[in-house]
């Protein structure tokens, strides 16, 4: 069992999204060990209880710097001996030393179609406000790889919806949350759980599952 811990800040759908996926045994060889927040009044943190998943705050407010956060970040997931770290919904841009000592084994959800409106800045609305202002036709979400460079790392599972004509932002996000982040997010988990994952360069092979 890969003994993964998620990385929260807010509302907590695509925890929602693991949890469920989890619990229909979707998710294979995966220990939810942890659910770990930024923010202490954070909804996900109540999901994860609900669920009997330990939960952590490492509040983001409390620190000076990113870095003084990034390594608190990492003592916890040292403490915890976790293997996989997925950010669901994380407000924090991960950095040194986490994603050395995590390299590849960091996954993040970002709604867009990575390298479309992603980076840093691009955080839940904006990134839809902007791609609706753009004109662009199709829209989606990106399970990736963490690396230095906010949500450019190595792709593992893209999903795609149509923009339709009147879309405001939140119908646009809502359509991408429901259709595209809560599904790709759970597989992508899996995925790596499986051991189905292999990294070269920044291209990600996916292998067949084992009979
Ligand atoms: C999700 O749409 C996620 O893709 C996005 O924030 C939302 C969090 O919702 N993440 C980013 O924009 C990262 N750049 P949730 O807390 O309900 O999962």
């Amino acid at each position: 069992m890969v003994r993964t811990a998620v990385l929260v800040s807010g509302d907590g759908t695509n925890l929602q999204a693991i949890i469920n996926a989890h619990n229909y045994g979707k998710i294979k060889n995966c220990h939810l060990a942890a659910v770990i927040s930024s923010k202490p009044n954070a909804f996900a943190l109540t999901r994860a209880r609900n669920a009997g998943i330990p939960t952590f705050v490492v509040n983001y407010a409390n620190f000076t710097s990113r870095h003084a956060f990034n390594e608190a970040i990492l003592e916890k997931l040292r403490s915890l001996d976790i293997e996989l770290v997925v950010m669901a919904g994380f407000l924090v841009v991960l950095g040194s030393p986490v994603l050395e000592a995590y390299e590849n084994r960091i996954i993040n959800i970002h709604p867009s179609l990575v390298p479309a409106f992603c980076g840093e800045g691009f955080y839940g609305i904006r990134v839809h406000e902007e791609a609706l202002n753009f004109g662009v036709k199709v829209s989606g979400a990106t399970a990736h790889f963490a690396t230095a460079e906010a949500d450019m790392g190595p792709i593992i599972l893209q999903k795609a919806v149509p923009v339709l004509e009147g879309d405001t932002p939140k119908m646009l996000q809502k359509r991408i949350m429901e259709e595209c982040e809560w599904k790709i997010l759970p597989e992508a988990v899996s995925l790596y759980c499986e051991g189905r994952l292999e990294v070269v360069g920044r291209i990600v092979h996916i292998r067949e599952a084992k009979e």
